[in-house]
């Protein structure tokens, strides 16, 4: 198929991913009267922001006193110091203000008594910056996400956006000065490649929890708008921050929410012992994710497991008593029944850590703009390219993201990211002539599915290549494994070429889909290890046995990753915030 027989679609902004921060943009977009489109590879309240649990962060002080000032120095200090100060003060101003725009768009936000929005306590919160647990976290019961999704869907319905649902996106489309003009997709139903044209491309595609073999993240989470922006020739920031979420259900992997904590659950190892008052003796359960997750490991490690096997630790909640579970927990108990047979009115649930959450991405500013590297230590936006939610780094998470400040992430920056684009629409008034050349580079991706005869299966490969990731870039990382690891991932790219399908039918093809999600999902894993190999520090989720400090002297900045050369780089951390005084590193301690 030619470019000119390629069917073709226009509109003012396409927006890639259905999940919150794509869905926010875009609804901001269309009360606009932009004419928006938005693709997804699943039906829009399928995607993954459906299953986020415990909530979103916002200092509404509706339980204990709270300022957006505190949540913003838990934000920074959350990060390990490698969060962009500015980002995050605008994050943590604008709280405050989507939890209202989203409660008044019809998101059913549990209740306290006295009718305001229900806020739980989450890790790394604290009043008065470092001082007494913090209560900031609004919550719909357990299954915030799919209440903050689904109205989201409702509200871009009314407002008329376009969806390609289930659309797969195969590559940007750019001209020859850099401009985005959209992106070549694939319709699943039927096989056939569509080109969306877009004066801007909004990237909202989530994060790559797929490059681990146990995770949290549903299948879909394969990392597609990262890898397309690295084939775009957009460097990508900060990709050995990976998250590990302390409680997964053992062995499988699936979301136990730090909600759970929050409501006064606790861990247990095989002593019966609470174990997290000797590794944070203030926070305890409630310190951030990075500090939770490897006492767990340190506590199986040492052969204070529990289980035949002592793999696995004991997440405590019985003690909230059935009332409680069945009214703020609901989900989580319905998980626990289905995937662990227990139920945690009765006993304890087994947890281990579980990748959860991708820190990096591509890299922007705090409008949503992609930025890339110009030089000495400059940057500049890419014409028409936004990214929002998990697959960009704005970067507010830094090194370690806090629980509840992922809903948050996607809410507030999705709507930037949708005001700026309004403006750039302003000034951009046309769509640029297509470019057959980047069209036909698009389809190359896709035709390479047709190859057929003898060869590696795709789902073969994509399990060797999530062992190997949990193996050598997981919660404790050395210098060896690491080196090793990145020798591993390469042959796996190497072998990539002899992988082959066996179906080659049009019509809803997932066979074909789950081939190009294999080639993002190796572009990332060497992005990540990669990346990681080379920090030689431990700084948040990035836990280096041989290198145990922190390095602010060395390692107080962004790294970046490029295809070409597989070639890294760096940038500094931004530590000017917008209107208040910087927060300097400090030594972290919950
Ligand atoms: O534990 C949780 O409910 C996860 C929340 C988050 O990742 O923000």
């Amino acid at each position: 198929m030619t470019p000119e027989n390629i069917p073709k679609r226009k509109f003012d902004a396409l927006v890639i991913g259905a999940g919150g921060g794509g869905l926010r943009a875009a609804l901001q977009l269309s009360r606009a009267d932009a004419t928006v489109a938005v693709v997804s590879k699943v039906f829009p309240t399928r995607s993954h922001t459906v299953a986020a649990q415990g909530g979103m962060n916002a200092a509404l002080a509706n339980v204990l006193p709270d300022n957006w000032h505190w949540h913003m120095y838990d934000t920074v200090k959350g990060s390990d110091y490698l969060g962009d100060q500015d980002a995050i003060e605008y994050m943590c101003r604008a709280a405050s203000h989507c939890v209202v725009e989203l409660e008044h768009s019809g998101v059913p936000f549990s209740r306290l008594n006295n009718g305001k929005i229900y806020q739980r306590p989450f890790g790394g919160q604290s009043q008065h910056f470092g001082g007494d647990q913090a209560a900031r976290t609004c919550a719909a019961a357990d299954r915030t996400g799919h209440a903050i999704l689904h109205a989201l869907y409702q509200q871009n319905i009314r407002a008329k956006t376009h969806f390609f649902d289930e659309f797969f996106a195969i590559d940007l489309l750019q001209d020859d000065d850099g401009y985005l003009l959209g992106a070549l997709v694939l319709e699943i139903e039927t096989g056939e490649p569509l080109i969306i044209e877009a004066k801007t491309t909004l990237l909202a595609t989530g994060g790559v929890g797929q490059l681990f073999r146990t995770n949290t993240n549903a299948r879909i989470n394969t990392g597609d708008g990262i890898a397309m922006a690295l084939r775009a020739g957009i460097p990508v920031q900060d990709m050995e921050f990976f998250q590990f979420h302390p409680t997964g259900i053992a062995g499988k992997g699936m979301l136990i929410t730090e909600g759970v904590r929050g409501e006064g659950g606790y861990l247990v190892n095989k002593d019966g012992e609470r174990f997290m008052e000797r590794y944070a003796p203030h926070a305890k359960d409630l310190a951030s994710r990075d500090v939770v997750s490897r006492a767990i490991s340190i506590e199986v490690r040492e052969g204070r497991g529990c289980g035949p096997k002592a793999d696995y630790i004991m997440l405590k909640l019985d003690h909230l008593g059935a009332e409680v579970i069945k009214k703020r927990l609901p989900g989580i108990r319905d998980m626990s029944l289905t995937f662990a047979h227990v139920d945690p009115i009765e006993a304890p649930i087994p947890i281990f850590p579980t990748a959860h959450y991708t820190m990096g991405g591509i890299p922007t500013n705090r409008f949503g703009q992609v930025v890339a590297p110009l030089g000495q230590s400059a940057e500049e936006p890419v014409p028409g390219l936004y990214a929002v939610g998990e697959c960009a780094c704005v970067s507010v998470h830094g090194a370690n993201r806090l629980g509840g400040n992922s809903l948050l992430d996607i809410v507030v920056f999705g709507r930037a990211a949708g005001n700026h684009i309004i403006r750039y629409l302003q000034e951009n008034r046309y769509h640029r002539p297509m470019n057959a050349s980047s069209v036909d580079c698009a389809m190359r991706r896709l035709v390479r599915w047709e190859q057929r005869g003898e060869g590696e299966a795709v789902d073969a490969l994509r399990t060797e290549l999530q062992q190997q990731m949990e193996h050598h870039c997981g919660v404790f990382r050395t210098d060896d494994l690491l080196a090793e690891g990145v020798e591993k991932i390469k042959a796996i790219e190497r072998r990539l070429d002899d992988v082959r399908i066996l179906d080659h039918s049009k019509i809803f093809n997932t066979a074909r889909i789950e081939a190009l999600e294999l080639e993002n999902l190796v572009e990332l894993a060497l992005a990540t290890i990669i990346s990681a190999a080379a920090r030689q520090e431990s700084r948040g989720a990035h836990s280096r046995i041989d290198y145990p400090e922190r390095d602010d002297v060395h390692w107080m900045k962004h790294s970046l990753y490029s295809k070409q050369g597989k070639q890294l780089d760096y940038k500094p951390v931004r530590t000017k915030p917008l209107s208040v005084a910087s927060f300097p590193p400090k030594k972290r301690i919950y």
